[in-house]
């Protein structure tokens, strides 16, 4: 189909499957998750209340304890959490959606209080985020220094990763997102602002790059590579991440995503939930010409951008964060061009199904 008959709700095929349109609910952690960090039976309600999505992200979830940054997130590394994501991805297909796990690990974004055995963070070097505190079940905490990882501990994150991406499939996921966003593990790896290390994960941009490729080639040796997908925020400053050159890092990263054929690229354009436009910040749409698979766009998305965005060819799905958090027909709200509910920040993170569930739709007036 030519670039200008395709619209956001024109269907597109993922893999193997062929998504209804190219509207897709953005990982948004809810900090909702019950004991063991499980995922509650009000999870299952809140995705299938938004199906109709072409596809939906599910929450940054961590790949093991060590993955966790903040209170009451879900994991993916136990039989339990294995369970209680499959009630969720089971109500979703029932609704007719497709739906993928974000496999997170947080790195130096986290505390003690989060942590196996109250031990500090880890991260590739040992450098504080500065002016971010860490959400615990007692309140936001200071960030301490996190300790360097060693190398020979590196093998054990990838198998993680592996681990992760075999229980999502168990849990019934149509695929999965490496989280390589946001300041967390494989940011903080890919950047030589967080990463000083002179070890073969340090230094040059293949070094840099090294850990998320192996990740991501693990994930892939469980799903392949079409039912797989990485998100990056290549100019966002979110917790506390810089690159002194980020265009050069990013287009050999898609290079190696390229070879293992993923399905999607997901770039967070500007900072993350701040402004689109960066000053001095390269054009991300030389990432769109070099990427071989589905190109999905997310950050500050209106009806009007998205439109745009899709049928003049600059991306082919279009992720959105905070809107979907508070319309759960936000597909049949942009489709009628109809006003947005707006979005509750005290009832984003915690808390019960209020702010959760309880969003109206349209014909809920
Ligand atoms: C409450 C909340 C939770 C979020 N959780 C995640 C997450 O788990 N993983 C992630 O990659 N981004 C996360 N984000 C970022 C969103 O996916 C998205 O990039 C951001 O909200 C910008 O998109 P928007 O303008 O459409 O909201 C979160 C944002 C919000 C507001």
């Amino acid at each position: 189909m030519p670039a200008s008959e395709t619209s956001l709700f024109s269907p597109v095929r993922f893999g193997p499957y062929q998504l209804a349109n190219r509207i897709v609910m953005a990982p948004l952690t809810r900090s909702r998750a019950g004991a063991g960090d499980v995922p509650r039976a009000m999870t299952a309600a809140y995705y299938a209340q938004r199906a109709d999505a072409g596809l939906i992200i599910a929450e940054a979830t961590q790949i093991s304890p060590q993955g966790k940054g903040y209170a009451w997130t879900p994991g993916i590394y136990s039989d339990a959490q294995v369970t209680g994501w499959k009630a969720v991805t089971d109500a979703v297909h029932a609704k007719g959606g497709r739906m993928v796990l974000q496999l997170w690990h947080v790195g130096r974004i986290s505390h003690p209080d989060l942590q196996p055995g109250g031990q500090l963070p880890v991260a590739p070097s040992a450098i504080a985020p500065a002016g971010i505190e860490a959400f615990t079940e007692t309140g936001m905490k200071p960030i301490p220094t996190p300790r360097a990882l060693e190398t020979d501990e590196l093998p054990g994150i990838v198998a993680d990763y592996r681990k992760a991406a075999a229980n999502a499939l168990a849990a019934g996921f149509d695929g999965v997102e490496v989280h390589a966003a946001n300041g967390y593990l494989l940011d903080q790896f890919l950047r030589d602002g967080t990463n000083t290390r002179t070890d073969a994960y340090g230094g040059s941009i293949e070094n840099r790059v090294r850990l998320a490729v192996e990740a991501t080639e693990a994930v892939v040796g469980v799903w392949g590579g079409d039912r797989v997908g990485l998100r990056i925020g290549p100019v966002s400053t979110r917790n506390d991440i810089a690159d002194s050159n980020p265009e050069p890092l990013f287009l050999h990263l898609v290079d190696r995503l390229n070879a293992l054929k993923l399905g999607y690229l997901h770039v967070i354009e500007g900072i993350t939930g701040g402004p689109r436009e960066v000053e001095g910040a390269f054009d991300l749409s030389v990432l769109r010409k070099r990427f071989n698979g589905l190109y999905m766009v997310n950050n500050g998305y209106d009806r009007t951008l998205a439109m745009t965005a899709i049928a003049s060819g600059a991306a082919d799905l279009v992720a959105f964060g905070r809107p979907f958090i508070s319309n759960p027909d936000l597909v049949e709200r942009l489709r009628r061009g109809a006003a947005l509910n707006a979005p509750d920040m005290a009832t984003f993170y915690g808390g019960g199904e209020k702010g959760y569930l309880d969003y109206p739709r349209l014909d809920e007036g």
